[in-house]
C-alpha cells in the first residue's frame, strides 16, 4: 500500500468508527411519537395568524366564559389580582410607572389567542374549545377597546385586528430574504 491508500483507508476507519456507534448506543428508551400525539401538542399561531383552527367568538360569548374561567385570577373586566391584569395601561408604557397589558403591550392580536389556548386557565391548560379562546380573545380586546362587542374573531378577522403598541417593537435582527 501507497502512503496514500494507507492514509484513505485509515479514513475509512475513522469514518465507520464514528458513524456505528451513534447507532447502537442509543439508549433505547421510550418509542417515536404519533401522529395524534405531535398534533396534540402542534398548536402554534404565528403573527400573521398561520395555524389559527376553524371556529369563532364574539366578546359577548367571551364575558361569559371569561367570568367563569378566568374572573378568579383575573379580576373583574380583566382588571388584576391575583393575577396578571389584562385590560387598559394604554399610553403608560412611556412613564415612569408603565402598566404592559396584552392591550397596551402585546404586539400581535393572534398572539393573545395562542398564548390562552396553551395555557389559560393556568391550572387546566387547553381545557376551552377553539370556540370559546377565540371569544375570550375577542372579550380580552374588547375590554381594551381594541375592537367592539359584535366583532366576530375567527382565523380572518384576528390577524387583521391591529394592536395599538404594533408599531413600537423594533426589529433588531435582519430578517431573512424569501
Ligand atoms: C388559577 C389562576 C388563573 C386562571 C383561572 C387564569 N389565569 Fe391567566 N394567568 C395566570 C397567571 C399566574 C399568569 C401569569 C403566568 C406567567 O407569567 O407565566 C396568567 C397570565 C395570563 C395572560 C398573560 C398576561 C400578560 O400580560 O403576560 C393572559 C392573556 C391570561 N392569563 C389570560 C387568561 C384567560 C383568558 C383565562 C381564562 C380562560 C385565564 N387567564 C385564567 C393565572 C390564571
Amino acid at each position: 500500500m501507497s502512503t496514500r491508500e494507507l492514509a484513505c483507508a485509515a479514513l475509512v476507519l475513522v469514518a465507520a468508527g464514528c458513524a456505528a456507534p451513534a447507532r447502537v448506543e442509543t439508549p433505547n428508551l421510550g418509542r417515536p411519537a404519533t401522529a395524534a400525539e405531535i398534533a396534540g401538542w402542534d398548536i402554534s399561531v404565528g403573527p400573521d395568524g398561520v395555524g389559527l383552527p376553524a371556529g369563532s367568538g364574539t366578546a359577548l360569548k367571551g364575558a361569559a366564559v371569561y367570568e367563569q374561567k378566568c374572573q378568579a385570577c383575573h379580576g373583574a373586566k380583566g382588571a388584576g389580582q391575583p393575577n396578571d391584569r389584562l385590560a387598559g395601561g394604554h399610553g403608560t408604557l412611556a412613564s415612569k410607572t408603565p402598566v404592559r397589558t396584552i392591550g397596551s403591550y402585546w404586539p400581535y392580536a393572534t398572539t393573545v389567542f395562542d398564548y390562552v389556548r396553551r395555557s389559560m386557565p393556568y391550572t387546566q391548560p387547553q381545557s376551552l374549545s377553539d370556540d370559546e379562546v377565540y371569544a375570550v380573545t375577542a372579550y380580552l380586546l374588547q375590554l381594551n377597546g381594541i375592537i367592539g362587542e359584535p366583532d366576530e374573531m375567527n382565523a380572518q378577522t384576528l390577524p387583521k385586528v391591529t394592536m395599538p403598541n404594533r408599531g413600537n417593537f423594533v426589529i433588531v435582527y435582519p430578517r431573512r430574504a424569501r
